[in-house]
């Protein structure tokens, strides 16, 4: 019986030859452009670093002169609850006729964040019940302690500035940190507006 053969395969097996090394060529050079696609995108990722913009770490309030106090002072020494950067930096301005403190609106139980109720002078803590007194310390429910209050202080411009990466506990609520001395205030916020 006779064979056909094809032109292909008639000298001596060269046409797989070429197909196989055509193969390995594309191989090759397809190994080539995914290393250099690697290059590039790493070149491309050191030259644009991934950054990750945190808010900064404090916020102004004002100049001392814009916070007039006129209500009296309640059973602990509080006149007034401001509630204005609750909502924006989670924190209350607290009042008393001799300091500013910025309390921290985060219950010291498990986190949740308490309402202020003026009618009762009260912090209510709507997840398990906790109750903290205007100045932020604990008299009912499972919080454990009061509620942690942030650095506050004076910039080089006057204004007041809450630093809220710095707390302090009810240990250290007479760091001199830990509250601004109103009766010490006097020029340096007197060109102040509202805040
Ligand atoms: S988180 Fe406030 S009482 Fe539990």
């Amino acid at each position: 019986m006779s064979v056909i053969a094809f032109p292909f395969f008639r000298q001596n097996g060269a046409a797989p030859d070429l197909q196989r090394r055509r193969l390995l060529a594309a191989l090759g050079w397809g190994s080539v452009g995914v290393v250099c696609g690697a290059g590039a995108v790493a070149t491309v990722r050191f030259l644009y670093p991934r950054v990750l913009f945190e808010p900064p770490a404090y916020f102004t309030i004002g100049f001392p002169n814009a916070f007039t106090i006129s209500e009296p002072a309640d059973g602990h020494g509080v006149c007034l609850v401001l509630l204005k950067w609750k909502k924006s930096h989670r924190t209350w301005i607290v009042l008393e006729k001799e300091r500013m403190y910025a309390i921290f609106a985060k219950c010291t139980h498990l986190g949740c964040t308490p309402s202020w109720y003026d009618d009762d002078r009260t912090f209510k803590c709507p997840c398990h019940g906790s109750q903290f007194f205007s100045n932020g310390v604990n008299f009912a429910g499972p919080a454990p302690r009061p509620m942690d209050r942030y650095k506050i202080a004076l910039a080089e411009d006057g204004r007041i500035v809450v630093h809220t990466n710095t707390l302090f506990t009810y240990k250290d609520f007479d760091n001199p940190f830990a509250y601004l001395d109103l009766k010490r205030i006097t020029v340096a916020g007197a060109a102040g507006s509202v805040p």
